[in-house]
């Protein structure tokens, strides 16, 4: 057998922590499919004492995680620390100089740093993986830059965080608040402290500029993406939708065509019967659309030890067998690249009206629907309390973005209007 591939790992949480467990449970499979065992023989944190459940006998230990780049006995960096910027991007950038390949988890700094990283790590003949940064277990990003590569691909989505996908889960399954759906997910440890990454929709943002990038070859652009949260959802809402065939869901869309280029991230209503529909809880799912494959559809645990560990082992494994091409194509050429704005985006929009009970809100309202050439598709209205404004909920047909906004801020400025407009996209997949 050759000589093994030597590990550095900075970050023993809780996917370092995984890590090293899944390499030493499975030392032995893992050196039989690589031809080489993988050793790990370095490992960096903040607290040296602190007990993780994994032995670190027999490892150096970095009290500076950036001199792991620089440790003649690390053949390979692992870099499961976080952050955007900071510690793990100094030492990622460090260990690619060095000549050592890479592999990380994290998803900001590859949405932020990922073209300079890997033209870095290409100029210099190494890899640059990130497998776990983009649904965890699910190996997405093999699929799509190995698997899918005979296709043109035009469309790629999906729910790419657990936090947003268990709250509505549970917020449609119990009637309970977001607020109070998140604050049982903090105390789960399912959402942050500060949960503004998870439920604001910049987490998924990061995935989905990451996933773009790899299905479509154009260049990493996180800038350029429409996102936004969850917090508006209520369930209200939930419950309209249900009445209406769908259910709501925050999902990551990009599509590619002739005209450009356009990534949103942003709660959908999606069809009840489509598969990404009975994606629940902390499970992530992506689906990616190539003219020659047609759909396809991936699953799985999105988060935690085991599933993303498992996705940077398998990064590993492919290090330790020779892979090294680049996983961030250059772009193809012939491709455009025009980012469009979402004002462009044509679809079909659900609209959530409270309105105080006097007669002639219809026609007004219909009136400036009609100006902006907006058709509406279904009416449902809720029974209100006397004296309460009532609450209503349309759908329309497929208009475009600009327009539906337009229509929107004129409604939201008549007199009968009780609360803000609240207003979600209807997604036909
Ligand atoms: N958790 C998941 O399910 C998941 C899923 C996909 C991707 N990821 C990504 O994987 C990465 C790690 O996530 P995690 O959940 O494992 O985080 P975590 O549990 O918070 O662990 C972070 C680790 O980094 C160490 N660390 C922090 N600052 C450091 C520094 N300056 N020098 C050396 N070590 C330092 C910490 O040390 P101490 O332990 O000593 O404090 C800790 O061991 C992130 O990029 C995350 O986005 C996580």
């Amino acid at each position: 057998m050759s000589q093994p591939l030597r590990i550095g790992v900075a970050g023993l949480g809780t996917v370092g922590a995984g890590v090293l467990q899944v390499l030493d449970r499975h030392a032995a499979l893992i050196a039989h499919r690589c031809g080489r065992p993988i050793t790990v023989t370095a490992v960096s944190a903040r607290h040296k004492g602190r007990d993780r459940g994994i032995p670190l006998a027999g490892m150096t230990w970095h009290d500076d995680a950036l001199s792991l780049a620089a440790d003649p006995n690390v053949d390979v960096v692992v870099e499961l620390i976080g952050g955007a910027d900071g510690i793990a991007a100094a030492l990622v950038e460090a260990a690619l100089n060095a000549g050592k390949s890479v592999a990380t988890g994290n998803k900001a700094l590859i949405a932020k740093h990922g073209e300079r990283l890997a033209a870095l790590a290409g100029a210099k003949g190494v890899a640059l993986r990130f497998e776990a940064a983009v649904a965890g277990g699910i190996p997405v990003i093999k699929a799509l830059s190995e698997g899918l590569a005979a296709n043109s691909l035009s469309r790629v989505y999906g729910i790419l965080n657990g936090t947003c996908n268990y709250i509505l889960t549970e917020m449609e399954y119990t009637g309970r608040a977001f607020e109070d759906v998140l604050a049982e997910a903090q105390q789960l440890g399912y959402a942050e402290a500060d949960p503004s990454f998870d439920v604001d929709g910049i987490d998924t943002a990061h995935k989905l500029a990451i996933l773009t990038s790899v299905a479509f070859g154009t260049p990493l652009d996180f800038e350029s993406i429409h996102v936004e949260g969850i917090r508006a959802i209520t369930p209200m809402d939930i419950e309209f939708a249900a009445e209406l065939g769908y259910r709501i869901k925050l999902i990551g869309i990009a599509t590619h065509g002739e005209k450009g280029l356009l990534q949103r991230v942003h709660p959908c209503l999606v069809a009840a019967d489509k598969a990404i529909a009975s994606v629940n809880g902390v499970f992530n799912a992506v689906v990616a659309e190539g003219d020659f494959v047609g759909q396809t559809v991936y699953q799985g645990r999105g988060a935690g030890a085991g599933p993303t560990a498992s996705a940077v082992v398998a990064d590993l494994i492919d290090i330790a067998q020779g892979h090294v091409h680049p996983v961030l194509s250059p772009p193809v050429e012939g491709r455009s690249a025009k980012n469009l704005s979402m004002d462009t985006h044509e679809g079909r929009y659900y609209v959530r009206l409270s309105v105080d009970d006097q007669p002639g809100v219809i026609a007004e309202i219909a009136a400036a629907l009609r100006d902006e050439s907006v058709s509406m598709e279904e009416l449902l209205q809720r029974p209100n309390g006397s004296g309460q404004p009532v609450s209503f909920v349309m759908t329309t047909h497929e208009v475009v973005e600009a327009r539906m906004m337009r229509a929107l801020a004129r409604i939201a400025k008549l007199p009968f209007i009780a609360e803000k407009p609240d207003v979600i996209r209807i997604e036909t997949f």
